[in-house]
């Protein structure tokens, strides 16, 4: 299997940012056990973080030439926001599931609709970083 793990921005401040939502263990954290559930499995495992919403639609257009098995995303503010980021992954047609560290329903109701949720194959919110890692294991089983 290949994956690629998409985050969205402000992630990269897990760790410091807003732990009570967020949990303690950094983004270098969460990327190193995903990449040591791949290697474990003999599976291919990239992973990206930007602040820009340019930047994550260029990543996934790629991905029309590198193709993948699936995509992880957590889209973080522009889950809210952004029709562009939703076009790109129906653009490239590639599976993918919506991951939130904490749960978006019992928040604020700006958090409480996705430009995603529809068209990805499920969404774990509230899990913290398990969320991940339980999409990981749910494409390995495939
Ligand atoms: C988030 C939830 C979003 O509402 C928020 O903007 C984020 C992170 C989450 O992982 O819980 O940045 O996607």
């Amino acid at each position: 299997k290949s994956i690629l793990v998409i985050h969205g921005p402000n992630l990269n401040m897990l760790g410091t940012r807003e732990p009570q939502h967020y949990g303690s263990q950094t983004l270098a954290d969460i990327n190193q056990r995903l990449q040591d559930l791949a290697h474990a499995d003999h599976a291919r495992l990239d992973t990206f973080q930007s602040n820009s919403e340019a930047d994550i639609i260029d990543k996934i257009h790629a991905l029309s030439v590198n193709r993948v098995d699936y995509v992880i995303i957590n889209p973080a503010a522009f889950t809210h926001t952004s029709v562009a980021i939703r076009d790109a992954l129906s653009t490239v047609k590639i599976p993918f599931i919506e991951v939130h560290l904490s749960n978006v329903h019992a928040r604020e109701s700006f958090r409480h609709h996705s430009y995603f949720s529809d068209i990805a194959t499920a969404v774990i919110c509230g899990l913290g970083a398990e969320g991940y890692f339980a999409a990981y294991r749910y494409i390995q089983q495939l």
